[in-house]
């Protein structure tokens, strides 16, 4: 019989040895050792420890900062429920309620046979086909109640995953509108021969000229990027590729992985062509799980086409390759520097900058971090030459944008428009009618009221990672706001102080708001901890932490208004009535034991 720490090494050691026994790969590791034990056991704890020389709170520490990490037993099958209020517009909250009646389960608990967990996530990703749930990592979109009857009887059986309906896991990509990007001829290599062709030292040039802009939210020049890159001094230079795609609202790097994975690559190796970098990085946030093996799939046929690997093309010395890095649940990842300790194994903490990942990125050296979208726009830019490029767009912002749509409309999913599109005219195409409200790029982004509809989208105007989220007149947008606050509340990385704190209290006064018991003095309040968080937080997290509720507050103040107890309510203390169990006790009830009148 194997003893326990046999079992141990016999199942860790394989997964050690394909991470090279680097503390580096730490996140993988867990994330693998996790697949097989439900959790991370104790003495898988202990015994990482040892092989890896790491102390035990290094590794606890890692394990509980990703919300898909668990340090005690799961469920033998975790269901997580998305929780962005996409999901919930669509019924999410009803359809958990429901599952956790039928399986005798409480939400955030294991049932008392190991069968299930049912818990809440935050935006999974699928908002355009939502309401969606993550089985063991796996995606179910468009749930409905006789599908999630289903997977209760499913589950009830023990019927392994690979055995459910294949319809359950199928994600559509939802093109709605394509573009020059979505509507590419390009064949794999096609943009890496044209750079072959421009000379190494030209491709920065070219993406220069044709003023590229970051495509995560930013929108930092990614020619200027590429450039303080290749000149910064390093033994090693690294492109990373921010697949982290965590902000509610946002799903187009998902189709672009699923569907246009050739063209990511591509633009990741004319960045390492461009700034000298022979290994890439993918961060695959773990909610894309899903797409691993294809993704690797096609990492694979590169290699095999001479894409990747080594003298790639038949370029003497391009040399390059890319891994791919699963995430695990924390949306702060997708803030490049956090990305980056996430990547070497530790804590999602953002770092202090300076300095920048482009002088001091993964191991200190210099790291290019860009968006999928970015990387594939960039391989078009080379292909279309600057001039045809930057044609497109306005002038503050060339080339087009993918757009997320989804919530009140007939039609959502990805659009591609060259920059300067109108609000407006996004809300015709997606067939929206009566709309009362979008959310630009995002809970960190801006809400906006009819009034504004005519603002275009781009860097002059409404900047955005991609995220469109519509609602109609029959939504209260003051439980939008909230539902965004919690997610910030739950997402923060609790470093710093203010952002630890801020959010939660920020969360604690929409709720009391909620329940009927705030103040206007509460909406003062919030304006104060907006200017807290904005000046003394850590990261753009809490920066923005307060956003939903200023702009909901500014267009549509009397969602928060019919809420409050009183508007003249004035907050104080009733002492005379603090006094009445004191009064009680010594049975006394007379005048003398009141206090006295005001002027008395
Ligand atoms: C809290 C936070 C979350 C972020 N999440 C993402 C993300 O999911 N994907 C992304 O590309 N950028 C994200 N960013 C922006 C990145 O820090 C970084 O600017 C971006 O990856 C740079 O790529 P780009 O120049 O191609 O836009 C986030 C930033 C913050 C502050
Ligand atoms: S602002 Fe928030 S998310 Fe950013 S470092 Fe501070 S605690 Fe973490």
């Amino acid at each position: 019989m194997v003893s326990d720490s046999g079992l141990h090494a016999t199942y860790l050691g394989p997964i050690l040895e394909r991470h090279g026994h680097a503390a580096a790969n730490l996140l993988q590791i867990l994330c693998e050792a996790q697949e097989y034990y439900g959790y991370i056991h104790p003495d898988a704890v202990d015994y990482l420890g040892a092989m890896l020389h790491l102390p035990r709170s290094r590794i606890e520490g890692v394990a509980t900062f990703y919300s898909f990490l668990h340090l005690q037993p799961q469920g033998e099958y975790r269901v997580l429920f998305s929780d962005n209020i996409t999901d919930r517009m669509l019924g999410s909250t009803a359809l958990m309620q429901q599952m956790c009646q039928q399986m005798w389960v409480e939400p955030g608990k294991v049932s008392e046979d190991g069968l299930l967990s049912i818990n809440t996530t935050s935006c999974s990703g699928m908002c355009d086909q939502g309401p969606a749930m993550l089985v063991n990592g796996r995606a179910i979109t468009r749930l409905t109640h006789q599908c999630v009857q289903e997977i209760g009887m499913l589950i009830r059986n023990r019927t392994p995953l690979v055995d459910w309906p294949s319809d359950f896991f199928v994600v559509d990509d939802n093109i709605r509108r394509r573009g020059p990007l979505l509507d590419n001829k390009l064949e794999p290599g096609d943009s890496l021969r044209t750079a072959l062709a421009l000379g190494t030292q030209n491709i920065v040039g070219v993406i220069q000229q044709s003023c590229l802009r970051g495509r995560g939210g930013a929108g930092f020049p990614t020619g200027l990027k590429w450039e303080s890159c290749r000149n910064a001094q390093g033994s090693e230079h690294y492109v990373v590729c921010n697949a982290d795609e965590g902000e509610p609202g946002t799903f187009k790097d998902r189709v672009l992985l699923a569907s246009y994975a050739d063209l990511v690559f591509e633009g990741m190796t004319l960045c390492a062509l461009a700034i000298g970098a022979t290994q890439g990085y993918l961060y695959l946030r773990g909610e894309y799980r899903y797409l691993l093996e294809f993704l690797q799939f096609v990492l694979q046929r590169r290699r095999e086409q001479n894409l990747l690997g080594k003298n790639i093309l038949g370029q003497a010395g391009f040399d390059f390759d890319i891994a791919i890095h699963l995430g695990a649940g924390a949306y702060i990842c997708g803030e490049e520097s956090a990305l980056i300790e996430s990547l070497e194994g530790k804590r999602g903490i953002p770092r202090n900058r300076p300095p920048f990942p482009v002088t001091h990125g993964f191991l200190q050296q210099p790291t290019a971090v860009d968006n999928v979208e970015t990387f594939c726009q960039a391989a078009l830019a080379i292909q279309m030459g600057a001039d045809n490029y930057r044609a497109i767009g306005t002038p503050k912002s060339a080339g087009s944008k993918l757009i997320s749509v989804s919530g009140d409309c007939p039609r959502p999913g990805i659009y591609e428009y060259p920059f300067g599109v109108s609000v407006r005219e996004v809300l015709h195409d997606c067939g929206a009618v009566n709309t009362r409200a979008v959310q630009v790029s995002g809970p960190s982004g801006v809400c906006i009221a009819e009034a504004e509809f005519d603002r275009r989208l781009g860097f002059e105007d409404l900047p955005t990672a991609g995220a469109f989220m519509v609602f109609d007149d029959s939504r209260d947008l003051f439980e939008v706001a909230r539902n965004f606050v919690h997610f910030f509340a739950h997402e923060s990385c609790g470093f710093c102080t203010p952002c630890r704190v801020g959010t939660s209290m920020l969360k604690a006064t929409m709720d009391k708001i909620a329940a009927g018991l705030g103040t206007r003095y509460d909406l003062g309040e919030i304006e104060h901890l907006d200017h807290v968080l904005q000046t003394s937080s850590h990261c753009g997290l809490g920066r923005t932490a307060c956003n939903p509720v200023l702009h909901t507050l500014k267009h549509f103040r009397p969602a928060y208004e019919n809420r409050l107890k009183s508007l003249e309510f004035k907050p104080a203390f009733d002492l005379d009535g603090a006094l009445a169990r004191a009064r009680q006790m010594t049975g006394r009830d007379d005048a003398g034991a009141h206090l006295k009148p005001e002027g008395a």
